[in-house]
């Protein structure tokens, strides 16, 4: 069955998708515009409707959709909602057949998804790690970058599924490489906020223009294209959230608790998921993970208050 789409191979049936989230909903409806036939699962039904009046189909459960798909994708919170919907009672394991493919795209940690791995081994299921990196925007926009990982041949045979929610795709191996890489660019993603936070309330402080500032920093040597992303955000001190203190928190979670079970030191890292905790502890979580460089302004005693701006 190499080569050949997964789909083609399984006609009649269905693409499952469970959680209707933020990132969900647009991925799903991604696949339903490209042609892809899709049943939908959500924990809370409500947010059925949306895909629903886009003609997909609705399961009143995990088991449900399980039986009725050939492939079935996932993308939820965190490892709580990922053991929930796969190997808890009612979940994926509970009804998948042989031969299905299990796609799970959430970020989760490296050690549920091992688990994951066991229990769809055991039950003759091909199991993909499909994390994303991007946002709400490049979801909708079909341009989420994908990072797989799992056996080859199933990653070949989901391409065209992959290839309708994303533009940049990257196999990474036969395992948890893909869980591994995700953890490792937020983590990244997360210590530039912290230390772009010490950088710009020291450079306030040292009299410099804020708008002026970020726009050099961005034209510097240590520019890059998560800061050009979130320049404009910075220099208008707007941090409606993209990602929130909250996720990112989760996520450094994540990666220092793979860092412990591998005695990979990570001193940056946890210094930094502390001050995460004060942004959330502070009323921050809900705010951009950005607003960061805010609290730092404020630790400092600087801020849009005492700023020249
Ligand atoms: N947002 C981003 O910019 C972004 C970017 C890259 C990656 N991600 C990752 O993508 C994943 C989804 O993010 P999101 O922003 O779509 O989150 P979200 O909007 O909070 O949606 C979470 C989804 O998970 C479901 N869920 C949560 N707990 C559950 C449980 N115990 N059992 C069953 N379903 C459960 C929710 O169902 P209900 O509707 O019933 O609550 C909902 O469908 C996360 O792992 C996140 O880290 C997000």
């Amino acid at each position: 069955m190499s080569g050949e789409s997964v789909m083609n191979a399984a006609s009649g049936k269905r693409v499952g998708w469970i959680g209707l989230g933020k990132m969900g909903t647009p991925m799903a409806a991604n696949l339903l515009a490209a042609g892809h036939p899709v049943m939908v699962y959500n924990r809370s039904a409500a947010r059925t409707e949306a895909l629903a009046g886009k003609g997909a189909a609705v399961a009143p459960s995990v088991p449900a959709l399980a039986r009725d798909c050939a492939v079935v994708i996932s993308m939820v919170s965190d490892d709580l909602a990922l053991q929930s919907v796969t190997l808890d009672a009612g979940g994926l394991f509970e009804a998948a057949s042989p031969g299905m493919v299990f796609i799970d795209m959430s970020t989760v940690s490296p050690i549920l998804s091992e688990r994951v791995a066991a229990a769809a081994q055991a039950k003759g299921v091909h199991y993909l790690r499909a994390p994303v990196s991007g946002s709400t925007t490049t979801a909708a926009a079909g341009t989420l970058t994908i990072l797989a990982s799992g056996p080859k041949d199933t990653y070949d045979r989901c391409l065209p599924l992959l290839q309708a929610m994303g533009k940049k795709l990257y196999y990474l191996g036969p395992a948890e490489q893909a869980r591994y890489l995700k953890v490792v660019i937020n983590m990244m993603a997360g210590v530039t906020a912290a230390m772009l936070g010490e950088a710009l309330a020291l450079g306030e402080r040292g009299g410099l223009e804020w708008a002026q500032m970020i726009e050099v920093i961005n034209n510097s040597v240590v520019g890059s294209p998560l800061l050009a992303y979130k320049a404009d955000m910075l220099t208008k001190r707007n941090f409606a959230p993209m990602f929130t203190a909250a996720q990112m928190a989760k996520d450094f979670d994540l990666a220092l608790e793979a860092g412990r079970n591998t005695n990979v030191p990570m001193p940056l890292a946890a210094v930094s998921r502390q001050f995460l905790g004060a942004m959330i502890a502070s009323g921050r979580g809900e705010l951009d993970f950005f607003a960061y460089v805010a609290m730092l302004e404020e630790l400092a005693g600087l801020g849009p208050a005492g700023s020249q701006e």
